[in-house]
């Protein structure tokens, strides 16, 4: 043994003799056995941990130089980009970072879908999920209001006045957040201590947390099996490899190829055509001057376009909170005793692509104006997106009769009095002064919509995708291609 590696040994062991350091690594990364069979889906874990980091490391240099005042904190903001050493360097990994961060969180909560990751025994490790969400989300919503651009702004101002429609608390909820009675300077001192104090720092627990409970049910894996169910003579889970070399290498590749694409992004394409950065957002925020088109960040815009659906604000506000809510509620929801989505029936396939297509085109309706002919498409996929929750508990429970035989046959009904609706106010736009015929590009869309509605009613009715899915036998290890 050489003599620097017996002085490293030497330091580890006198670390060791008073801080459980190599019981930490040991329970962590080298003996703690992960299912060898992850596939693609399991590296945004560890590229979610990667952006975190380099979101909070990046966010400190920031702030070095960012002034968190109304008269001062757009100029900061170019300051940075111009005058300070690398400063639009670090600007541009801070903000392409805020919507990577999304991208690899969205993909590791549909991993979660895939192959049933937040069912028994994971309900706890999925909830404290959701809650990192929410609190991203927060941590983005509060972040995007420093640069006190126009969008900042306005955008700020929208959603804050949204807790307005709530009944009763509406506005002193409302005020109490701005501080102040429109967005003010105010508002900007205290989201910036949420922003680069506050929720960071839930967060940081949060992920901690996170990892515990990972760490105490273990990973899920492509096939959902539990691979602690079968063991070796030894203990060790037969399908199981430790954490550490080979999980840890293979998430470097991860984190590797991640880079090109995210370099790709901050150096030719940092406002990502308006999506990353909004334009309206390098003009400095003007109280006096709403701009003509407000919307928030692409992150956002799914749960934006649910909103926007609904005719009232209060209605608006109420669905989109259930759209983001209703995932805590996933594991109970899901009955189904089959996890991943290899062993399920063409039922659950199917209900996963339509909310996936729903999603993703409510996310493109978010930052489209709202003419009528997206106003009803958003409706149409609004209607989509709900049915894949309120349908999930009537096709995994196994139950006939009693409750779930009454919770079937009430969104059945639910379904068919949303199809009337859709359709009435259909043909209630034949009514109006101008001819049909002059019409006909306006409603064209309405009618697609219109048909496609009932048609899936009417599936659901024939094919009773309703009931329970026939799944395939799951197996008892796990599979390798
Ligand atoms: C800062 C954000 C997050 C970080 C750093 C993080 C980190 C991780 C890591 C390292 C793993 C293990 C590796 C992997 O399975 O990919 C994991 C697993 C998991 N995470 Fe997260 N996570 C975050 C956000 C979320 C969110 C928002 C949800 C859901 C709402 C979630 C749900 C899960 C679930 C269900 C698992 C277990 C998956 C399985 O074993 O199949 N995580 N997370």
């Amino acid at each position: 043994m050489s003599a620097v590696v017996r002085t490293l040994v030497g330091l580890r062991d006198w670390i060791d003799a008073r801080f459980p350091l190599m019981e930490q690594w040991n329970a962590h990364l080298a003996k703690y056995y992960a299912p060898k069979n992850f596939n693609f889906w399991y590296f945004f874990g560890s590229l979610a941990l990667f952006v975190f980091v380099l979101q909070i490391v990046t966010g400190i240099w920031l702030t070095m130089n960012y002034k968190p005042s109304a008269d001062l904190a757009f100029a900061s903001v170019e300051y940075i980009m111009r005058d300070v050493e690398w400063g639009w360097w670090i600007r541009y990994l801070h903000s392409t970072g805020s919507s990577a961060f999304f991208i690899v969180v969205y993909l590791h909560m549909y991993r979660a879908l895939l192959y049933g990751s937040y069912k028994r025994p994971r309900e706890l490790l999925w909830i404290i999920g959701m809650l990192i969400y929410l609190t991203l989300m927060g941590e983005a919503f509060f972040g995007y209001l420093l640069p006190w651009g126009q969008m900042s702004y306005w955008g700020a101002q929208v959603i804050i006045s949204l807790f307005g429609a709530l009944p009763i608390i509406g506005d002193p909820l409302a005020l109490w957040i701005r501080g102040d009675f429109v967005v003010s300077d105010v508002t900007l001192n205290r989201f910036f201590a949420f922003h680069v104090v506050a929720f960071p720092l839930v967060l940081c627990g949060l992920v901690v947390a996170h990892l515990l409970a990972l760490h105490e049910v273990g990973s899920n894996n492509p096939d959902g099996v539990e691979i602690k169910e079968v063991k070796g003579v030894d203990g060790i889970p037969l399908d199981g490899i430790p954490f550490h070399p080979y999980y840890t290498v293979k998430d470097i590749v991860g984190v590797v190829v991640f880079l090109i694409f995210f370099c790709a992004v901050v150096f030719f394409t940092p406002e990502m055509g308006g999506y990353f950065l909004e334009h309206a957002n390098f003009v400095p925020a003007d109280p006096l001057k709403t701009p003509e088109h407000i919307a928030p960040v692409w992150y956002f815009t799914p749960f934006y376009a649910i909103l926007r659906a609904i005719p009232s604000q209060l209605g608006g506000v109420l669905a989109m909170g259930a759209a983001v809510t209703l995932f805590f509620f996933l594991p109970w929801l899901d009955r189904s005793p089959v996890k991943s989505v290899r062993y399920r029936g063409w039922r659950y396939k199917t209900a996963l692509g339509i909310v996936t297509v729903s999603f993703l085109v409510l996310g493109y309706l978010g930052v489209q104006p709202p003419t009528p002919t997206f106003s009803w498409m958003s409706r149409f996929f609004t209607i989509m997106y709900f049915f894949f929750f309120l349908f999930l508990p009537a096709q995994t429970s196994v139950d006939e009769h009693g409750f779930a035989k009454l919770y079937r046959q009430a969104i059945r009904l639910l379904l068919w009095v949303l199809i009337a609706a859709f359709d009435i106010s259909f043909l209630g736009e034949f009514r109006g002064d101008k001819p049909i015929a002059e019409r006909m590009s306006e409603l064209a869309p309405f009618a697609i919509f219109a048909v496609a509605l009932t048609a899936f009613g009417t599936f659901v009715e024939f094919t009773r995708y309703y009931r329970r899915d026939q799944d395939k036998p799951v197996p008892q290890r796990v599979t390798w291609p």
